[in-house]
């Protein structure tokens, strides 16, 4: 009989058994709804064992490559560990290793992890000022190496506390705590001739560069169209973008205004036919969900389009 271990404790499964029913069965707190594997209330993670492929079914596959699954939806097909969603996968203290303007809206900051830190460009960390605990959230501009060091865009927001903190205050060799990563916007090699539309809004280039390092890393073989919306004069990384199209053909990247109306025109124009392409969107929740609504109007399935919102 499989057993399922949760929060510290043993519980074992009916054969046939939902792995939600078992834990409920044995008092577990365990979140739950629809208990028919659709609203995902229920989500956990598998730490340890084989996710049950019927437990991820309705889940997009970058969540089943995290080994996330719906427990209401499969019996366990061995012993199994869970945890919730949320429970970080690493919890650190990172120190500042480099910092450099973007232009003048936005500061580059290089951060060294002590240890390796696992994660997938594009997925976000929860960055802590050690002197007051006030976290904010920003995403992984650049691929996992060998010297362990993050980097990430942030951007100089009107009155913004932490960004403010981040961008002009912060020196080389100051510690600031991090938990993560999360998040579900990331590459996945399983298919590398998909074409894929990339819209980085503001400093949401900075999970595109992230994601764009990925793919061209796994040897992407699909065209990818780069689209960074901004402000006039906030576009940034623009000539290293424009050098790296000159020498793959297969790239793409066209700088446009930050309306979401600009945008959605800007991708409109230069691709009209998005049946078949993954997306990955990334910044401004309205930007976001413009292009959402624009990719799914041109063809691209849900499921295919990945996001990422700064908030709301
Ligand atoms: C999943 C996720 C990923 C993110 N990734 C990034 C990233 O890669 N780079 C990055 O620069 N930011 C990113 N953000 C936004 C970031 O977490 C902070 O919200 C942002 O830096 C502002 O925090 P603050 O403390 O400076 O502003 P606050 O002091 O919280 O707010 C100051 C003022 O600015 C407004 N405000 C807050 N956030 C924004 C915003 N994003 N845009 C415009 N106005 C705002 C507030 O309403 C308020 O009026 C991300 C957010 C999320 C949820
Ligand atoms: S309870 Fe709704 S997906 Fe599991």
């Amino acid at each position: 009989m499989p057993s399922i271990t949760f929060e510290g404790h043993r519980y074992p499964a009916n054969p046939g058994e939902t792995i939600l029913d078992a834990l409920l069965r044995h008092g577990a707190l365990m979140p739950s709804k629809c208990k028919t594997g659709s609203c995902r209330t229920c989500m956990v993670r598998v730490v340890a064992g084989t996710p049950p492929p019927a437990g991820q079914k309705s889940l997009k596959d970058t969540q089943a490559a995290r080994g996330f699954i719906l427990p209401c939806a499969c019996a366990p097909l061995d012993d199994i560990t869970l945890a919730h969603v949320h429970v970080a996968d690493h919890e650190v203290t990172l120190t500042v290793a480099g910092r450099h303007e973007l232009g003048p809206g936005a500061v580059r900051l290089v951060l060294r992890s002590p240890e390796p830190f696992r994660y997938r460009p594009g997925q976000y960390v929860n960055l802590v000022r050690p002197f007051d605990g006030r976290v904010r959230s920003y995403c992984l501009a650049s691929a996992p190496d060998e010297h362990d060091l993050l980097e990430i865009h942030v951007a100089r927001t009107p009155n913004g506390d932490m960004s403010r903190w981040l961008c002009d205050d912060l020196r080389e060799g100051e510690p600031v705590g991090c938990y993560g990563p999360a998040g579900d916007c990331f590459y996945l090699p399983n298919d590398i001739r998909r074409p894929l539309l990339m819209v980085g809004i503001g400093t949401g280039l900075a999970g595109i560069h992230g994601i764009l390092q990925d793919a061209l890393n796994h040897g992407h073989q699909g065209p990818i169209h780069l689209f960074h919306a901004a402000e006039p004069g906030a576009h940034y990384l623009g000539g290293e973008l424009l050098a790296l199209a000159g020498r793959l053909p297969r790239l793409t990247y066209t700088p446009c205004g930050a309306e979401p109306a600009d945008m959605a025109q800007a991708v409109k124009a230069h691709r009209p036919d998005l049946a078949g392409w993954r997306a990955y969107l990334c910044g401004a929740p309205a930007g976001v969900k413009a292009m959402q609504k624009t990719a799914f109007l041109a063809g691209a399935a849900m499921a295919d389009i990945y996001q990422v919102a700064f908030g709301g």
